[in-house]
């Protein structure tokens, strides 16, 4: 954990989360969006996280139940111990045919999909928003055979030109769709998610 808060930017979020011992700053977007929007609702709610390390996702999730049932699947490997309810896959979301069959054996079926997915930024903008745009999209390849009719998905892009055409089909997919910007999100990112609600 400590690693993650080296060479953070170190704003109001970060301290926050410094001093409550949370896992990352990221914690708070979620919280934000999901007492907004109220993506966990019931006991035993089925997740999954993509992009899920160091963790501050999967932390909330199971602040505000035991209850609740996360999978996690990252490139990195994550580091954090979590309680029985949490399953880890150490995958590159590009291998998403592998990760695919995995899941069809173990029969995954999510009540919500949360994805704060993000490439390893280069300064280039136009390749920033193009990787990003690709994994946004592998993670909205779960929605068609894991998702449960009435599901919740949500997913971060970083804006550019193709943000539109993705918002396009993930409204497709869901009676509800929405940008979301949490306030945690740091105002001079490009980061946006895209938030589908009620899966047709
Ligand atoms: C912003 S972080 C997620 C933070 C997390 N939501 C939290 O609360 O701690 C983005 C994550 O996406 C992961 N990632 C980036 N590219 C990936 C890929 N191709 N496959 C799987 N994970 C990837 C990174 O390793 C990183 O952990």
């Amino acid at each position: 954990m400590k690693q993650w808060y080296k060479n953070r930017k170190k704003d109001h979020f970060y301290l926050k989360a410094k001093k409550n011992d949370l896992i990352s700053r990221a914690y708070y977007k979620i919280e934000e969006i999901d007492k907004r929007f109220h993506l966990i609702t019931k006991k035993n709610t089925k997740v999954l996280d993509i992009g899920c390390c160091p963790g501050g996702w999967v932390q909330y999730v199971f602040n505000k139940s035991d209850s609740h049932n996360v999978v996690g699947i990252d490139i990195l490997q994550i580091e954090h111990n979590f309680d029985k309810n949490f399953v880890f896959y150490k995958y590159d979301l590009n291998e998403y045919e592998n990760i695919r069959k995995e899941f069809l054996a173990k029969k995954y079926f999510f009540d919500l999909i949360i994805s704060d997915i993000a490439p390893n930024t280069s300064g280039n903008q136009f390749l920033d928003q193009t990787n990003s745009y690709n994994l946004s999209l592998l993670s909205v390849n779960f929605i068609n055979e894991f998702l449960c009719k009435g599901g919740s998905f949500l997913v971060k892009n970083f804006q550019g030109e193709d943000t539109e055409k993705l918002f396009k089909h993930i409204k497709s997919l869901f009676n509800k769709c929405s940008y979301v910007k949490p306030e945690a999100s740091d105002k001079s990112s490009k980061e946006i998610y895209i938030l589908g609600l009620e899966k047709k």
